[in-house]
């Protein structure tokens, strides 16, 4: 299966991806956790991004084509793949197009996780992440059982530099204005799929695992 998850920043992908890479076995590819990743590990690309990342901008597109068709040739993606905030761009769709049809594949699904962009701010001010699994909580919609410790590992949460308001409001702002060409784009193909992202969390999956139907 290989599948594209898009929404704006809040709209639950990386919530969603943990639950369909459980499930399908795929690999998760999530542009934004390489680039943290790559922060975290001092490299070359890491400063790059980090210049964007900290304003809320998008990092440039030559930049991010470049890490996921390096990452798309690795052999476990053989089985499959879930992009998971990649494309953000019509560039960036286009050169996975090009990609693909080098590779020999096609995207099965591209699901767009709709929500209202009035909660968006709300439900990434109250994020917090697992420093060690990586798991994603909210403080009020998604509050694990002990206030600061992940219900899967026992890690420590953190917030996400990026998830002050200022900064997310910059992010929903630039992310709004790319993405009404890049649906058009997946309409137009007849690739798109649209899901409420405004239901709970679990009925969100319901409804994601409805579509893939007869697929797996
Ligand atoms: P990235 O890490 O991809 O961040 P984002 O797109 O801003 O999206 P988020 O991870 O913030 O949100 P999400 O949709 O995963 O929501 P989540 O599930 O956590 O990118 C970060 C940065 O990297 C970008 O700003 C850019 O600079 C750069 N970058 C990345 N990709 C790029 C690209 N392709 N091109 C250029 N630059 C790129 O959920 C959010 C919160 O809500 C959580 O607390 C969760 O528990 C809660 N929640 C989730 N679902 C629900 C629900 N149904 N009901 C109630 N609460 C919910
Ligand atoms: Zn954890």
């Amino acid at each position: 299966m290989n599948l594209v998850l898009m929404g704006l920043p809040g709209a639950g992908k990386g919530t969603q991806a943990e639950k369909i890479v459980e499930k399908y076995g795929i690999p998760h590819i999530s542009t934004g956790d390489m680039f943290r990743a790559a922060i975290k590990e001092g490299t070359e690309l890491g400063r790059k991004a980090k210049s964007f990342m900290d304003k809320g901008e998008l990092v440039p597109d030559e930049v991010t084509i470049g890490i996921v068709r390096e990452r798309l040739c690795k052999a476990d993606c053989q089985k499959g793949f879930l992009l998971d905030g990649f494309p953000r761009t019509v560039p960036q769709a286009e050169a996975l197009e090009n990609l693909l049809v080098e590779l020999d594949r096609v995207i099965n699904y591209v699901i767009n996780i709709d929500v209202d962009k009035g909660i968006l701010l709300e439900r990434l001010t109250g994020r917090r992440i697992c420093k060690d699994c990586g798991a994603t909580y909210h403080l009020v919609f998604n509050p694990p059982a002990k206030e600061g410790v992940c219900d899967r590992c026992g890690g420590e949460l953190y917030q996400r530099a990026d998830d002050n308001e200022e900064t997310v409001q910059n992010r929903l702002d630039v992310n709004i204005k790319q993405s009404k060409p890049l649906l058009d784009f997946y309409e137009t193909k007849g690739y798109l799929r649209t899901i409420d992202g405004q239901q709970d969390i679990h009925k969100v999956f319901a409804d994601i695992e409805q579509l893939f139907g007869g697929l797996h």
